[in-house]
């Protein structure tokens, strides 16, 4: 539990975590990340009015696994932006081991938002999968996106259907042909993973609608559903859990990624594609999907991932972890989501400089915050890239591989089978790095940790020329707008 006022009495003797994050030299440049203490899942992502509002996953005082908070930035243009004082708090008997994660729906004249409420019973000693924890289904409302209304329990774990175990969580919401429904992730009792979902008129009475769930167990717990359109398509976004590696996929602990779906309502059928993940990189995990203003399907997703093998250690010494990729903008085509960066990140260019390949040399940067691209004239020639000392990206065979030395921190090596690569462009930041290969049919998100290494981008070897485009990159604005 911790109330607003027990926040509020806090926060001056953790003030000192606002100092060292400030020293430390891997804080992001234009990914957001928390101000002190933990970040995970985005949460809430929507625009109202003119507002983009993230809020996530949030321990203000713990650079570690805590009693989560909802954080809350906004944005108007995502250079200039705005942190806000902590917008949910466990601070009710459905929430007080946690307000987890969860999203926002927007309506006329206010925003809905929806979040599990985390209760972990202490009484006696339970397995915390079939017994002992509450998930219960919370809602509440903003005239703002500031002031939270009061919360109001929707739906406990008797609400869920009975063969489900206690891990039912994350509610998402959407409209369809005038009718709300919300997917939840979940676990049944004989642990395989499926997307819940429930049918309501008025965003407050929910009722049980159906479940989508693979024939063949899919994993044993499906966290962070997503169920959109994409240019008539459907796609269900879920990060299942417990698959094994098979091959090039499924090399990470957890899954984050989507299916395609075509799902009839009248008559409660639908149909589920093949599974892609949405990232092959190290640090990819609870992405969550909005539609903007513009009509934009924009994803932001938590750059961290639970129960990894490798570390963020560099900046927990810093009195932080964690962070958010960059938004993107999704399309479909050709049967693939295709991932963009969103346009506005090309408001923190500076200084292009365009060459080839071949003339590329060796360069160093400074503080190694850069976007490169590069087209490459024969798409199925072969090439190494170095973008720090012990970082490269490696086209060889029709594999495509990011590969990292000590500046992983465990972090190794990452693949993908790729018929051809035609271009590249890759966005580097002090300590993550995002690449978009294709034009964003595949993506790799890595957390990288190289200070003292040498910051050269060199190709050490390439089959083909083609060109390339480097821009230094400029830093986000973030104005502290915290009133408490
Ligand atoms: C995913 C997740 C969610 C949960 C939240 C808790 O990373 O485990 O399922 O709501 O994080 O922080």
């Amino acid at each position: 539990m911790m109330n607003k006022e027990e926040y509020v009495e806090k926060k001056p003797s953790y003030q000192y975590m606002r100092e060292t994050v400030g020293k430390d030299e891997n804080r992001l440049h234009f990914h957001l990340m928390p101000p002190t203490g933990w970040m995970n899942d985005p949460n809430g992502l929507c625009q109202f009015r003119g507002i983009n509002h993230i809020y996530f996953q949030y321990t203000p005082f713990l650079a570690g696994w805590g009693t989560k908070l909802w954080g809350h930035y906004t944005t108007t243009d995502w250079i200039y932006f705005q942190e806000h004082d902590p917008f949910l708090f466990p601070d009710c008997d459905w929430d007080r081991d946690g307000v987890y994660s969860g999203s926002a729906f927007v309506a006329e004249d206010k925003i809905h938002y929806f979040y599990t409420g985390n209760v972990k019973l202490q009484d006696q000693e339970y397995d915390y999968i079939l017994e002992g924890r509450e998930q219960n289904t919370i809602h509440l409302t903003s005239i703002d996106g500031m002031q939270a209304s009061k919360k109001q329990l929707l739906m406990t774990n008797t609400d869920y259907p009975t063969d489900m175990s206690k891990h039912v969580r994350d509610p998402k919401v959407f409209v369809q042909d005038g009718r709300y429904y919300m997917v939840q992730g979940a676990r049944d009792r004989e642990s395989k993973g499926c997307v819940l979902l429930f049918e309501s008129e008025d965003l407050e009475t929910w009722t049980y609608f159906d479940r989508i769930q693979p024939k063949e167990k899919f994993g044993y717990m499906w966290e962070c559903p997503d169920l959109f359109e994409l240019s008539g398509q459907k796609i269900l976004m879920a990060c299942p859990q417990g698959l094994e590696q098979e091959g090039h996929n499924y090399q990470n602990v957890y899954q984050c990624g989507w299916f395609p779906i075509e799902m009839d309502f009248k008559e409660k059928k639908y149909k589920l594609g093949e599974f892609h993940e949405l990232d092959k990189g190290f640090d990819i995990y609870a992405a969550q999907t909005f539609l903007d203003e513009k009509g934009r399907r924009i994803l932001i997703g938590w750059m961290g991932i639970p129960d990894a093998e490798y570390d963020n250690d560099a900046t927990v010494d810093y009195e932080w972890i964690h962070a958010l990729t960059m938004p993107r903008v999704l399309t479909f085509q050709n049967g693939k989501v295709i991932q963009a960066p969103l346009e506005e990140m090309k408001n923190l260019r500076k200084n292009k400089k365009a060459t080839t390949i071949q003339s590329f040399g060796q360069w160093k940067t400074t503080d190694s915050c850069f976007e490169l691209y590069i087209r490459r004239e024969d798409a199925c020639a072969e090439m190494e890239l170095r973008l720090r000392e012990d970082v490269t990206l490696i086209y060889r065979k029709q594999v495509f591989a990011l590969k990292m030395g000590k500046s992983g921190h465990g972090r190794r090596s990452r693949t993908i089978q790729l018929e051809s690569v035609r271009n590249v462009r890759v966005f580097s930041d002090t300590s993550a790095i995002e690449i978009f290969i294709n034009d964003g049919e595949e993506v790799m998100t890595t957390r990288v940790y190289s200070e003292g290494l040498e910051q050269t981008v060199e190709f050490l070897d390439s089959a083909t020329d083609g060109e390339v485009y480097v821009y230094d990159l400029g830093q986000f604005v973030i104005e502290d707008a915290r009133t408490v």
